[in-house]
């Protein structure tokens, strides 16, 4: 079947950042992101301030999509703490896990994320110790125990240098190149679930560089 005639895939994206003011790459990529057709991005600092999250709205949210995305900034080798409060609330037993919980089961899933650190600082013998895959291993296992598949993840190193190095265009083009793809369902899904970083692998990089 021509990949141009598969059904187009509903793409959610739960955005967070706490000072998006002072936002130099996740601000282009969430408002990208906005941009793109079959997507729904949601900022979740803006609407949910005070962390009082609305556990049925999002898990209709996610009911109603294919394709789960977090876009986050890298905070102490994990998520923002308000990103972590919905997945603690909205991720709940009997819905994403557990007893009947197959809510998420068959969705795809990626974290979209800039680190202020250089890819070589994520290595066994650089200033991290580990790679970003690694570090990322809890979401990892969130998406397996959910039943989700998880791909990626899509990383930005650098960050805090990327606008004086003129890379925020580069980055932005993979970014609207990988939602694009997951929106036409014509992402290379082997190399995207094996390789360490969706911006590096050829299933994005391919057309572009
Ligand atoms: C509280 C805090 C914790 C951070 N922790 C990390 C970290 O663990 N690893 C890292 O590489 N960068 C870390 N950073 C740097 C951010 O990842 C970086 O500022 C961000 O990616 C820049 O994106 P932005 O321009 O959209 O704000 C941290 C920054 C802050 C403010």
């Amino acid at each position: 079947m021509d990949s141009k005639q598969l059904p187009a895939q509903s793409i959610l994206v739960l955005y967070a950042h706490p000072s998006p003011s002072r936002s130099e790459i996740n601000v282009p990529l969430f408002r990208d992101a906005k941009a793109q057709r079959h997507v729904s991005v949601i900022d979740l600092y803006a609407e949910y301030p005070d962390f009082n999250i609305d556990i049925d709205k999002e898990q209709q949210r996610l009911l109603a999509h294919d394709v789960i995305v977090f876009l986050f900034p890298l905070y102490w080798y994990s998520t923002p703490s308000l990103l972590k409060e919905w997945q603690d609330l909205v991720l709940e037993y009997g819905f994403a896990y557990g007893d009947n919980g197959t809510a998420l089961k068959g969705k795809r899933f990626v974290c979209a994320l800039s680190a202020g650190g250089r890819e070589e600082a994520y290595q066994t013998d650089g200033y991290n110790h580990f790679s970003l895959k690694q570090l990322l291993q809890p979401l990892e296992q969130m998406a397996n125990v959910t039943g989700m598949l998880y791909l990626g993840p899509f990383a930005i190193f650098g960050s805090r240098t990327a606008r004086e190095e003129h890379r925020i265009n580069l980055h932005r083009q993979k970014w609207r190149r990988l939602l694009q793809k997951l929106a036409d369902n014509t992402l290379n899904i082997v190399e995207a679930t094996h390789c360490e970083n969706l911006a590096d692998c050829p299933c994005i990089t391919g057309d572009i560089l």
